[in-house]
């Protein structure tokens, strides 16, 4: 069955990034010229998704109207004949139909995904972390959803982490079956260095089988007390076979100014308009 639909998370605190978030969503942070939550959404579209589905909280509304129409908006852009602006300001309110869900308690990862139980029904649907942005010739979605449709099995996306981030990250134990492709054997949300299965973090992008959602009703809370989607899938993983795709593509953690900020000058030094300039400004600052 085809990935149609994916849940983009955009319901926390965004705690790493205060005091900045106290007052407008992170996902709402220019990454050189969009916000960070259009990169997620652009990137579901450019793998294939036809249906978003954005799960919010309180103070996020700046998202919806990101992506809705502004008739005012249009209409002084038309007045002062700025065509080209105006076409973009209607192409990003039609890019993609997209529902919003919003989460009412801060409940995890998980429950962010459980909520969305009704609108994705009985089909595999994608997952996408908006913090984590990567950058690559094939759209890091785009590469989980071929791995889904050789193998059938929900896919997690992993890369490498240094060993002392591995409290940062979900931790898969692999088992390899080709390049860059492996079997889940067990997984852990957050473990210390030394109990850590291996070096290979969980990214903020999954394709997930239906069945999760059964494993996600089960699943007490778990870590700080939050219902984490890395046990369902453990718990998941005893009925299933779980596949993990080390993706090809830049990573960039953009929920905190350090993060952020590494993406921005990357982003923007390959960014044909603003690159050679700020080369050059980098070259004279340094
Ligand atoms: C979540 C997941 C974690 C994963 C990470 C990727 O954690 O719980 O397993 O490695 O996203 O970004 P969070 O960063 O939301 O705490």
């Amino acid at each position: 069955m085809k990935v149609r639909k994916a849940i983009i998370t955009a319901a926390g605190w965004g705690t790493r990034f205060l005091p900045v978030t106290r007052s407008q969503p992170k996902e709402m942070l220019p990454l050189v010229n969009r916000p960070l939550i259009q990169y997620a959404v652009e990137e579901a579209i450019n793998s294939g998704i036809e249906q978003v589905i954005l799960i919010t909280a309180m103070g996020k509304h700046a998202i919806e109207d990101y992506f809705d129409r502004s008739f005012e908006l249009e209409y002084v852009l038309e007045q002062k004949g700025e065509t080209e602006l105006l076409q973009e300001m209607r192409r990003l309110s039609n890019l993609v139909n997209i529902c919003y869900i919003r989460q009412k308690e801060q409940l995890g990862l998980g429950h962010a995904v459980l909520i969305a139980r009704d609108i994705i029904a009985d089909e595999p649907f994608a997952v996408l972390l908006p913090d984590d942005i990567i950058d690559s010739r094939v759209p890091a979605l785009k590469q989980m959803i071929e791995v889904y449709e050789q193998r059938g099995t929900s896919v997690i996306a992993v890369e490498r982490v240094s060993p002392q981030d591995t409290v940062k990250y979900g931790i898969i134990e692999p088992k390899e079956i080709s390049h860059r492709l492996y079997q889940v054997l067990s997984l852990a949300e957050k473990p210390e260095p030394q109990e850590a299965p291996s070096d290979l973090g969980i990214v903020g992008r999954y394709i997930l089988v239906p069945e999760i959602f059964d494993a996600l009703a089960a699943t007490p809370p778990g870590r700080i007390k939050e219902i984490q989607l890395t046990d369902a899938l453990q718990r998941l993983l005893k009925q299933q076979v779980i596949s993990a795709c080390e993706f090809e593509g830049v990573r960039y953690d953009t929920g905190t100014p350090s993060g952020w900020l590494e993406a921005t000058i990357a982003l923007a030094l390959k960014d044909p308009d603003i690159g050679p300039g700020l080369r050059q400004y980098l070259r004279r600052l340094l």
